[in-house]
């Protein structure tokens, strides 16, 4: 039975995490007053239904933890790209805390099978680590992992923030017949999945139980290039301010946040 989905209550409001991808994804389309930024796991770009995954809003529960299952190897090399034949896969995303605050510096090690769905336990092959950026963001290049026995396709991960412990899950491809048997399987953990050209393009953000006010929203000093915008203000759509010599028109109602600069969110603020 396809579960409710929470986010369709959502499609109509505006959460931190979706103003802060907003902030980062700088998309040249505009969007209509009221609307929330189209976001690639909000928009079930599979064609499948919209999955039940944890969403990160203020207070919602952390990524859920998966067994680790007989094939982590420590010791794996920092790198985001794991080389070999098949079927070309990014996984790209954001890791969060509790609070919705992204989170830098975040282990991400990445296991999984070969396209035959065998692993290697001998060197390295399709196994990495990589740390997310300053803005939260991490990006793993690899391909879509084989079948294997008694289990649905998935892709192993170890996430840790620095000084917490860590969290080990698996992340599922959505649409897969398997699913429905692998009594692992956990809906979410469903990434958002598309195909483009020959390969695939999934994409996850993590919710880590990480403690931590919201970035502050104290109204500060006027911005470095001079203006009349402000870090803490809540503007209305239609609302104009100036930043660094231009003018910027509020395209929806927010209150301004330290990365979110007029010329940096087209998704809230056009030049007037
Ligand atoms: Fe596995």
């Amino acid at each position: 039975m396809e579960r409710e989905n929470p986010r369709a209550e959502r499609q109509g409001g505006i959460t931190r995490k979706t103003l802060f991808k907003a902030a980062l994804i700088a998309t040249p389309v505009p969007l209509l007053a009221g609307q929330a930024p189209a976001l690639a796991r909000d928009t079930a770009l599979s064609g499948g239904p919209l999955t039940p995954t944890p969403y990160c809003d203020d207070g919602d529960d952390p990524t859920p933890p998966q067994t680790e299952g007989p094939y982590f190897k420590p010791n794996s090399p920092h790198r985001s790209v794991l080389p070999g034949a098949g079927t070309t896969l990014t996984v790209s995303g954001y890791v969060f805390g509790l609070a919705c605050q992204p989170l830098a510096n975040v282990l991400l090690d990445f296991w999984q099978a070969d396209r035959n769905g065998a692993y290697d336990n001998v060197t390295y092959n399709f196994r990495g680590h990589q740390f997310t950026n300053a803005q939260g963001a991490f990006k793993l290049t690899t391909i879509v992992p084989g079948l294997y026995p008694g289990r649905t396709r998935h892709i192993h991960v170890k996430a840790q923030a620095p000084g917490r412990p860590v969290l080990t899950t698996q992340l599922y491809f959505p649409g897969e017949p398997r699913n429905n048997t692998d009594p692992l399987f956990d809906p979410a953990l469903l990434m958002t999945v598309r195909t483009v050209g020959t390969g695939r393009q999934g994409t996850f953000d993590f919710v880590l139980n990480v403690p931590g006010a919201p970035p502050t929203d104290s109204p500060t000093s006027p911005p470095p290039g001079g203006g009349t915008w402000r870090v803490g203000v809540t503007y209305q759509a239609g609302d104009q301010v100036t930043y660094g010599g231009a003018a910027y028109r509020c395209l929806q109602g927010h209150r301004s946040q330290a990365g979110w600069e007029p010329p940096d969110v087209p998704a809230l603020w056009r030049r007037a």
